[in-house]
């Protein structure tokens, strides 16, 4: 079944709970977001990652991804809004969007008041074949604050090693590496479980068919994109909200770590997927996203320089 209009199809989801009652975190709704979202207490959220379809045609089950403009927005409006209520007053909000609309949510997100730290590029190396313009090979990720002077950013949990450390074998590289970049493509050298020793540049493509990860849905995020998100804006404990769950990476990936999650998705048989994929995610013992190397003198020797 197709819908043309969520806010009609969106199903019943949970009862609304009682003021100041225990609300049912590390879970999934099913439902439409902003009637749900209205649901939950004001200020409960450490971390929002939204990841809303770009409105460009994609084949959702339910969802029907190809609204007029106005409609597009007058909802990216109202779903906006929903996810800033909820935030707490350290949180942060992180949308995912295609080029299309990047300009639009950006312009929307100053105006609901938050503050925006990065315009991240994630670049992508699988994406659709085009014949008559560029093949695209990345999505926006707006990383927005509610208050830029108290919000959780664990820079310890993301550095990674710096081309000073892994390339040019200089000694005066910062042992504890550096932070990302804004553009991540996230090499191999940046993840400690993606490291192979024989390649020297790994870009985290989108989810493809033969991936060990891969669940069948249309547009599944990788989990190191969400890794790198949950890890610096969140402690253990907090709340991670997906909005947008689809098929429930932010979830996976928040319970993997340790955080409570919370997602809404608007297909029932998207969340009994969810569901599926959670029961196979235990809690690890959280560790360093990369553990810093000394400067990497074979390769420097190997590209025919001299380590300093
Ligand atoms: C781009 S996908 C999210 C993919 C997700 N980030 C992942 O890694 O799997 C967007 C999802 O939003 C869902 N959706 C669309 N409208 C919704 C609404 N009003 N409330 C909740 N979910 C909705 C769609 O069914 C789809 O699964």
């Amino acid at each position: 079944m197709r819908a043309e209009n969520v806010e009609f199809t969106a199903r019943a989801g949970p009862t609304t709970y009682a003021e100041g009652a225990a609300m049912p975190w590390d879970d999934v709704w099913t439902g439409d977001c902003v009637r749900l979202l209205d649901q939950m207490p004001a200020g409960s959220v450490d971390l929002a990652f939204a990841d809303p379809p770009f409105n460009i045609g994609y084949e959702y089950d339910l969802y029907q991804d190809r609204r007029c403009k106005d409609d597009y927005l007058g909802w990216t409006d109202r779903w906006l809004a929903a996810v800033r209520r909820v935030l707490k007053p350290t949180g942060s909000l992180w949308v995912a969007i295609g080029d299309e609309y990047a300009a639009e949510v950006k312009v929307r997100l100053d105006a609901l008041g938050l503050t925006m730290r990065n315009w991240v590029v994630w670049h992508y190396t699988f994406g659709v074949n085009c014949t008559k313009k560029f093949n695209r090979s990345h999505a926006h990720i707006l990383y927005y604050v509610v208050d830029p002077k108290d919000y959780t950013f664990n820079a310890d949990a993301v550095r990674v090693p710096s081309a000073r450390m892994t390339t040019y074998a200089d000694r005066r590289a910062n042992p504890v590496g550096k932070l990302p970049d804004d553009t991540w493509v996230l090499r191999p050298q940046e993840t400690e479980d993606h490291f192979r020793p024989e390649g020297d540049t790994w870009y985290v493509s989108r989810v493809c068919g033969t991936f060990k990860e891969r669940t069948g849905h249309p547009c599944q995020m990788p989990e190191a994109v969400l890794e790198r998100i949950i890890r610096v804006a969140t402690d253990e404990e907090d709340l991670v909200l997906d909005p947008f769950a689809g098929s429930g990476t932010t979830l996976a990936v928040a319970k993997r770590l340790r955080r409570r999650y919370l997602g809404i998705e608007l297909s029932d048989s998207y969340v009994e997927a969810i569901r599926e994929r959670l029961l196979t995610v235990k809690p690890d013992p959280v560790k360093p996203l990369s553990v810093p190397r000394r400067p990497g003198v074979r390769r420097t020797q190997a590209a025919g320089l001299k380590p300093r």
